[in-house]
C-alpha cells in the first residue's frame, strides 16, 4: 500500500456525524406506516456502529431527533420515543460489552422521566469506554447548543471566571456539546436532502460534507465506506493552498 503523500490530511475521519433521513420515505416505498421505516432504520445504526468499531473511527454522532421533530404527527412522536425506549434497553449492554461510551447530547430534560433516567443510565455505564464514542443527538439543535454554551460561559463571566471582553471563540468552544472529542471530519446526509437541518452546526466548521441518496435503513457497510472513499480523496486546506498543503504546510 502506497503511504499518504508527506503532509496529506487524515485519510480516516476521526469523528463522523449523520442525519439519518429518510425512513419515512422508506417506508412509503413499501406502502407501509412512517413507523415501520423507524423500525427498519434501526439496523442501520447498528451497522454504522459496527462499521466504526470495526474501521476505527473515535468518534460516531448520530442524529436521532431534532429539537424540531416534535412537531410532527403525536402518534409519530410517540412511536420514536417508544422505539428509543426499547432500544436503549435492548442494546446498551452490548454497546458495553464492545466498548463503546454512549453519550446523548441534547436537551434531555424534556424526555419522560423514564426515557431519561434510562439514557443516563447508559452514559453512567458506559463513562470509562474508550473505544467508539457514541454520541446520540436526541431533542438536539446546533442553535441550542451555542445558545446554552452562551448561557454557561455567560454565568463564569457573572462569576469573575474570565471578563466580557476576553470572550473569544477558545473561550466558548469547551461549552458546547462534543468539545472533549476530535473535531467532526465527515458530516453524512442520507436520504437524498441537502441541508443541514439545525444538527451541529459550530462543530462542522470545516467538516467534509457527504451526501447520500441513500434512504437511511438501506445504508449498510458498502455506503458507508463509499462515503469514506469519497473523504479519502479530498484535500482538507483549511484556508491554506494547495501548494502548502502539498508542501507539507498542513
Ligand atoms: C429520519 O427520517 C428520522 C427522524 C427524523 C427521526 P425521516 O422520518 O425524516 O424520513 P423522511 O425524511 O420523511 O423520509
Ligand atoms: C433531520 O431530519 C433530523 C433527523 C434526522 C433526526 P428531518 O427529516 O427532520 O429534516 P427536515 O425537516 O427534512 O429538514
Ligand atoms: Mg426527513
Amino acid at each position: 500500500m502506497t503511504p499518504p503523500p508527506a503532509g496529506a490530511p487524515h485519510r480516516l475521519p476521526r469523528h463522523v456525524a449523520i442525519v439519518m433521513d429518510g425512513n419515512g420515505r422508506w417506508a412509503r416505498k413499501r406502502l407501509r406506516p412512517r413507523t415501520f421505516g423507524h423500525h427498519a432504520g434501526q439496523k442501520a445504526v447498528r451497522n454504522a456502529i459496527e462499521f466504526c468499531l470495526r474501521r476505527g473511527i473515535a468518534a460516531l454522532t448520530l442524529f436521532a431527533f431534532s429539537s424540531e421533530n416534535w412537531q410532527r404527527p403525536e402518534d409519530e412522536v410517540g412511536a420514536l420515543m417508544e422505539l428509543f425506549l426499547k432500544a436503549l434497553d435492548r442494546e446498551v449492554d452490548e454497546l458495553h460489552g464492545h466498548g463503546v461510551r454512549i453519550r446523548f447530547v441534547g436537551e434531555l430534560a424534556a424526555f419522560a422521566p423514564a426515557l431519561a433516567s434510562r439514557m443516563r443510565a447508559a452514559m453512567d455505564k458506559t463513562a470509562a469506554n474508550t473505544k467508539l464514542m457514541l454520541n446520540i443527538a436526541v431533542n438536539y439543535g446546533g442553535r441550542w447548543d451555542i445558545a446554552q454554551a452562551a448561557a454557561r460561559l455567560a454565568r463564569a463571566a457573572q462569576a469573575g471566571e474570565i471578563a466580557p471582553d476576553q470572550i473569544d471563540e477558545r473561550s466558548l468552544a469547551p461549552y458546547l456539546c462534543l468539545a472533549d472529542q476530535p473535531p467532526v471530519d465527515l458530516f453524512i446526509r442520507t436520504g437524498g436532502e441537502q441541508r443541514v437541518s439545525n444538527f451541529l452546526l459550530w462543530q462542522i466548521a470545516y467538516a467534509e460534507i457527504y451526501f447520500s441518496a441513500t434512504l437511511w435503513p438501506d445504508f449498510d457497510a458498502a455506503a458507508f465506506e463509499q462515503a469514506l472513499a469519497d473523504y479519502a480523496g479530498r484535500e482538507r486546506r483549511f484556508g491554506k493552498t494547495s501548494a502548502q498543503i502539498a508542501a507539507g504546510n498542513g
